[in-house]
């Protein structure tokens, strides 16, 4: 009975090492380990052992056993294949169970939100003006958001330009910035004339959301600085702006208004697309929607930097970049830019 334990492990560990496929490994595991395996049947002669040889002859054959299952084991983590069963052999490729005739599952091809589109596209056509682009923070200082610009505490057209206040630190006062035209003070505060720079970035103002409001939204802002810049330079500029983002047949028309940064200032307005002028529920009747406002430097946002306003003159503008991208695209809801719903996404 010793003999023949021996010998079987010895017969089974020699085919295990020349057996190389999956499949002549489970012949072997069923010769071996099978029901009615060449093991089994060693087990089932256990009983004509005699009693006082029982346990020795049974741990034996146990050890067999076990050396057997082991070695199967190996040679099927050898051949890269842990999976059993003849299938497993066919899916082979290198050494690892992926069928490469399945059909494989596509990935899904995403693209840029229309917000930033549009902000690519307003970048674009100012880059080929030959405006550079700089950047500033979205937290910032009431000084940067207020004071720079010619907007004293007191002055009523704060409440314009409702912000958020942050806590203080250290005594210094903090806000999210409510309009990009911090960064004209910034960039003229770090570079000195003639420049020419857009600010594209987010702004955030208290306003209770509805079709029309987010409290947060994306601005561009836009400066040059350069001796003797007109006013009709900035109506060159924005002309050109217009036309590019609109189509050549938009006109564009200035309003006076106020700015404390800025003066003289305006308002633009570009005529309504939907109805070409003509008045209709996206205009509110009107046949213009504002897209920004401009003006010229004031002289006093000069002094504050340290630019002699007898000696440069510039222009500023500033544009919400959803009214752009509302009018561009039709889209007649704010909210739908930032609700991630791609059956709307998907559309643009
Ligand atoms: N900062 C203004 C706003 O948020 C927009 C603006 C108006 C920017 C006139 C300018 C400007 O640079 O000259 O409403």
């Amino acid at each position: 009975m010793e003999d023949k334990i021996k010998n079987l492990q010895e017969q089974a560990l020699l085919e295990i090492k020349a057996a190389n496929t999956a499949d002549s490994l489970e012949q072997l595991r069923i010769k071996y380990l099978g029901r009615k395996s060449l093991v089994n049947t060693l087990f089932a002669e256990l009983g004509g052992v005699p009693a006082g040889d029982k346990p020795r002859i049974g741990n034996l054959l146990n050890q067999m056993k076990t050396a057997v299952t082991n070695a199967l084991e190996e040679a099927k983590s050898a051949t890269g294949n842990a999976g059993t069963g003849p299938e497993s052999e066919t899916c082979l490729a290198g050494r690892q169970a992926i069928d490469v005739t399945m059909p494989g599952i596509r990935g899904a091809i995403g693209h840029k939100h229309p917000l930033t589109q549009v902000l690519d596209r307003i970048n674009e056509i100012f880059l080929n003006l030959g405006f550079k682009i700089a950047e500033g923070p979205e937290i910032e200082t009431p000084y940067y958001n207020f004071e720079a610009l010619n907007i004293p505490l007191d002055h009523p057209s704060r409440d314009t330009f409702d912000t958020f206040y942050l806590k203080e630190d250290r005594g210094q006062k903090f806000l999210l910035r409510s309009q990009t035209s911090t960064v004209q003070i910034r960039v003229m505060q770090k570079h000195k004339p003639p420049l020419q720079i857009i600010a594209p970035g987010k702004v955030y103002r208290p306003d209770a959301t509805d079709a029309s409001h987010s409290f947060m939204f994306h601005q561009v802002e836009g400066l040059m600085v350069d001796r003797d810049i007109k006013f009709s330079d900035l109506k060159g500029i924005l002309e050109m702006f217009v036309k590019q983002m609109f189509g050549g047949d938009t006109k564009m028309r200035f309003r006076p208004h106020f700015f404390p940064f800025t003066e003289p200032s305006a308002e633009i307005d570009i005529s309504c697309a939907m109805c070409n002028g003509k008045g209709c529920r996206s205009c509110g009747q009107k046949g213009w929607i504002e897209i920004l406002g401009a003006g010229m430097v004031h002289p006093a946002v000069f002094e504050v930097v340290g630019y002699d306003p007898n000696k440069w003159t510039g222009f500023a503008f500033g544009m919400g970049v959803e009214r752009i991208a509302m009018l561009k695209f039709g889209v007649e809801d704010i909210r739908l830019f930032f609700e991630n719903d791609l059956r709307f996404l998907r559309q643009f």
